[in-house]
C-alpha cells in the first residue's frame, strides 16, 4: 500500500524529528517540508557526521530522494545558499533534488530586522523569536504585500516596484532607516538567478508522484503547541505547524495523508518564551539538559526542561490526529530514581485535563504528576522492546494510556541505529511499503 505520511511535532520542538525523519527516509520517494523557515534546527548523525538542516528537509542526506520546499515555508536565500554549499562541501550534492515552491513566501534582510526590532519594542512580553524573520515574513504574507519566489524569477520591472514600496513601509517604521531599494532589488535578483533551476510547481509535482504510487513523507518543523493557531499563541511561531498545515502548505489534498506520527520526547523542552507547566529548575534540570544536549539547533539557546506532559500530547493527538508517537531520547531519563508523569492540571477552576486556550490558566496551572519507579540499568541503544529495563517499559505503557497514544517507535540514542520500532504498530505496517531508496551518503 502507497501511504504518505506526515512527521511532525507533539510537544515544543525539538523532539528529534530529524532523526525519525531520517530513519524513515529509505521507505519514501520525498520529504516534503510544509512550514516555517530557517527557524528549525534538525540535526542527524550519520556515520560519526553530524549534519544540521535548517531549510532543507533531511532527506536530502539519502540519495535518490526528492527533497521539497513548499509554498507555506518563508525561504531565505542567503541561508539556502549557505546549506547548500555547506552540502557540498560535505560531499552531498542537491542540484536534480532539491524543489522549491514558487509560491514560497522570501524573507529579506529587512525581515530578520523587524523581527529583532519587534522583540525589543515588546521588551519583557518579547517571544524569544530566533530573530530570523520568520514572523515578519509572514506578516508580509498575510498582509498580502510578500515576495514569493516566482516574483523574482518573472518581471523584473514589476519586483521592483514591489520592492520599492516595501522598503518605503520599512523605513516608516524604523525610524532613521534609510535602506535603499535598488541595491536590494539587485540583490534579490541575483538571488533568483541561482535559485532559477531548484524552483518548480511543489503540488504538480506532489499530484504526479502520487498517481505513480511513490510514497511522501511531510516533514513538519517546530511543533504543535508553537502552532499559530492551537499553540501557546502569542509564545508561537508564525505557521501552522501542526497537521492542517500540510494541505495548504504544500497544496496537496487531505485524502494525500495517510498517516500522522508526532515525535515526542520522553520529557518535555521549551525554547524561547512562555508557559512550561511541568518545568524544572535545580539540579535535576541540569541534568536533563545535559543529558540530552538540550541546546538549540539554531541559535544555541539553553532549552527548558521539565516532565513529560501528557496533556500536551494528548491534545496534539486530538489536533493532528496522530496515529502513533515516535517517543524519543529515553535514555536521558536512564538513571534517575523516579519518573513522573503530568496527567492534568490543578487550577483556580479545579482540575482540568484539557489543554486551556488562556495562557493566564496555563501559566497559573500547577502539574498533577504520577510517579512511577525510574530504571538503573540503561535503555541506552536498546533496538529491540525486551532490552529496556521492566521499569522503562512500565513508564511507556502508563505514558501510552494518558496520552491516548501508541510509541510506534522509540529512540534510545542520538544515532540512528539505537531505535526500536514496536512490532505489530501502525509504523511497522507503513514500513511494509517499497523501498525506493536504500543506500545513503
Ligand atoms: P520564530 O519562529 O523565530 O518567530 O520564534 C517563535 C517561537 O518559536 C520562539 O519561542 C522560538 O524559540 C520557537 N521556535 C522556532 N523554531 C523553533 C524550533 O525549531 N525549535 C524550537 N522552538 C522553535
Amino acid at each position: 500500500m502507497s501511504i504518505n505520511i506526515a512527521v511532525l511535532g507533539a510537544q515544543w520542538g525539538d523532539e528529534g524529528k530529524g532523526k525519525i525523519v531520517d530513519m524513515l527516509t529509505p521507505h519514501f520517494a520525498a520529504v516534503a517540508r510544509y512550514q516555517g523557515g530557517h527557524n528549525a534546527g534538525h540535526t542527524v548523525y550519520v556515520q560519526g557526521k553530524k549534519f544540521v538542516l535548517h531549510l532543507i528537509p533531511s532527506g536530502i542526506l539519502h540519495p535518490g530522494v526528492t527533497c521539497i520546499i513548499g509554498n507555506g515555508v518563508v525561504v531565505d536565500p542567503q541561508a539556502l545558499f549557505k546549506e547548500i554549499d555547506e552540502l557540498a562541501a560535505m560531499g552531498v550534492a542537491v542540484d536534480g533534488r532539491l524543489v522549491i515552491s514558487e509560491k514560497a513566501h522570501v524573507i529579506l534582510p529587512y525581515h530578520r530586522e523587524l523581527d529583532v526590532l519587534s522583540e525589543a519594542r515588546r521588551g519583557e512580553r518579547k517571544i524569544g523569536t530566533t530573530s530570523r524573520g520568520i514572523g515578519p515574513a509572514y506578516e508580509d504574507k498575510i498582509g498580502r504585500r510578500g515576495i514569493r519566489v516566482c516574483d523574482l524569477l518573472g518581471d523584473p520591472a514589476a519586483l521592483a516596484e514591489e520592492v520599492r514600496e516595501n522598503v518605503s513601509a520599512r523605513n516608516r517604521i524604523i525610524r532613521d532607516s534609510t535602506l535603499e531599494w535598488q541595491p536590494l532589488l539587485e540583490q534579490i535578483l541575483a538571488y533568483g538567478e541561482r535559485m532559477r533551476p531548484w524552483v518548480g510547481d511543489v503540488s504538480l509535482l506532489l499530484a504526479r508522484m502520487m498517481r505513480e504510487g511513490r510514497r511522501v513523507m511531510f516533514e513538519g518543523a517546530q511543533a504543535t503547541l508553537l502552532d499559530i493557531d492551537h499553540g501557546t499563541y502569542p509564545f508561537v511561531t508564525s505557521s501552522n505547524a501542526s497537521a492542517g498545515g500540510v494541505c495548504t502548505g504544500l497544496g496537496v489534498p487531505p485524502r494525500a495523508i495517510g498517516g500522522v506520527l508526532g515525535v515526542a520526547k520522553a520529557y518535555t523542552t521549551r525554547v524561547g518564551e512562555g508557559p512550561l507547566p511541568t518545568e524544572l529548575s535545580g539540579e535535576l534540570a541540569d541534568r536533563l539538559r545535559e543529558g540530552g544536549q538540550e541546546y538549540g539547533a539554531s541559535t544555541g539557546r539553553p532549552r527548558r526542561c521539565g516532565w513529560f506532559d501528557a496533556v500536551v500530547v494528548r491534545y496534539s493527538a486530538r489536533i493532528n490526529g496522530l496515529d502513533a508517537l515516535a517517543l524519543t531520547k529515553l535514555d536521558v531519563l536512564d538513571g534517575l530514581p523516579d519518573v513522573r508523569l503530568c496527567t492534568g492540571y490543578r487550577t483556580s477552576q479545579g482540575t482540568i485535563t484539557e489543554f486551556p486556550a488562556d495562557l493566564r490558566t496555563l501559566a497559573a496551572a500547577t502539574p498533577v504528576y504520577e510517579t512511577l519507579p525510574g530504571w538503573s540499568a540503561p535503555s541506552k541503544g536498546a533496538t529491540r522492546l525486551e532490552q529496556l529495563p521492566a521499569e522503562a517499559r512500565r513508564y511507556i505503557a502508563r505514558l501510552e494510556e494518558v496520552s491516548g497514544v501508541e510509541c510506534a517507535i522509540i529512540s534510545t540514542g542520538s544515532d540512528r541505529a539505537e531505535t526500536i520500532v514496536t512490532p505489530g504498530s501502525v509504523v511497522a505496517g507503513w514500513l511494509g511499503g517499497p523501498h525506493v531508496a536504500a543506500g545513503r551518503t
